[in-house]
């Protein structure tokens, strides 16, 4: 609880839809403050009132960002620490999943959700870890995914290395600033129901979003170094994914 009090300020990247707004919604409930962008505006507006509604006690602000306009994402996370004097925890959850398998004509696509899911996180951690470098304080949150722990085929060949690079780029983050107040955290989610799968039939272990989002605002506030969630199956089958021969990982994308 002491924690959760103490990340009062919270902003949030692609929370327009799927788990930055699921995410928004939990923490709104807990009484955190709340810094929300993405591209769709009108989707931001409508969150923000459903928040005030969820909790009139905290104070939501809103900014359109692509966070593929490097300038944009270090002059937003600026006027959103101005906004709120100060900022508590910073998740990099905007990302994408289009792509198809390398060679077959989608560089275009692939090339995309590289530059959204990585190049455009490091800006965002950039952004971030400048503000909190200069507070002495705050967490950074990343949110990779399980698949950044193999390579895997079709769409998931690009969006697995891009999960990858952003989990060593974490660790690499937290060793740099280890031993100081500012904390850094990897989240893997498992597979939630959202935008980015919503023309995906068959998904193993798939929950809805909030039971998702509920799994992932837990872990966050316990601020551990990685987190596999839900916890069942992932914190246990993210063991076993690594060391299964790459045919048995056919199936699964
Ligand atoms: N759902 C899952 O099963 C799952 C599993 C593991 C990891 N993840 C990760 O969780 C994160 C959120 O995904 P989701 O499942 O919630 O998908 P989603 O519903 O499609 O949401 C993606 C969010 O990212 C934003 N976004 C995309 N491109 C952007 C850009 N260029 N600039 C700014 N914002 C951008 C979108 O907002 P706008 O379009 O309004 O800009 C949207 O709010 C992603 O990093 C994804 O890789 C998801």
């Amino acid at each position: 609880m002491g924690q959760i009090m103490a990340r009062k300020n919270i902003l949030i990247t692609g929370a327009s839809s799927g788990l930055g707004k699921g995410m928004a919604i939990l923490f709104a409930k807990q009484g955190c403050n709340l810094a929300l962008c993405a591209r769709r505006m009108e989707r931001l507006e409508e969150l923000k009132q459903e928040l005030e509604g969820i909790n009139p006690d905290i104070q939501v602000f809103i900014r359109s960002l692509d966070v593929n306009d490097h300038d944009e994402v270090f002059k937003v996370f600026d006027a959103f620490k101005a906004d709120m004097g100060q900022l508590d925890r910073v998740i990099v959850n905007a990302g994408m999943g289009k792509g198809a398998s390398i060679g077959t004509g989608y560089f275009k696509a692939n090339k995309q959700t590289a530059e959204t899911n990585f190049i455009a996180a490091i800006a965002q951690a950039e952004a971030a870890m400048q503000i909190f470098r200069d507070q002495n304080s705050g967490h950074l949150v990343t949110i990779s995914s399980i698949s950044a722990v193999r390579g895997f085929r079709r769409a998931l060949t690009v969006y697995a290395a891009t999960k990858a690079a952003l989990t060593c780029l974490t660790e690499g983050i937290r060793i740099d600033v280890m031993g100081t107040p500012i904390k850094v955290s990897c989240i893997h989610p498992g597979f939630i129901r959202s935008e980015i799968n919503e023309k995906v039939k068959k998904v193993p272990f798939i929950v809805d979003t909030e039971t998702g989002c509920k799994a992932m605002v837990k872990a966050i506030n316990k601020e551990k170094a990685n987190a596999f969630v839900p916890g069942w199956p992932w914190a246990i089958l993210h063991w076993i994914l690594r060391i299964v021969p790459a045919s048995s990982l056919k199936g699964m994308s």
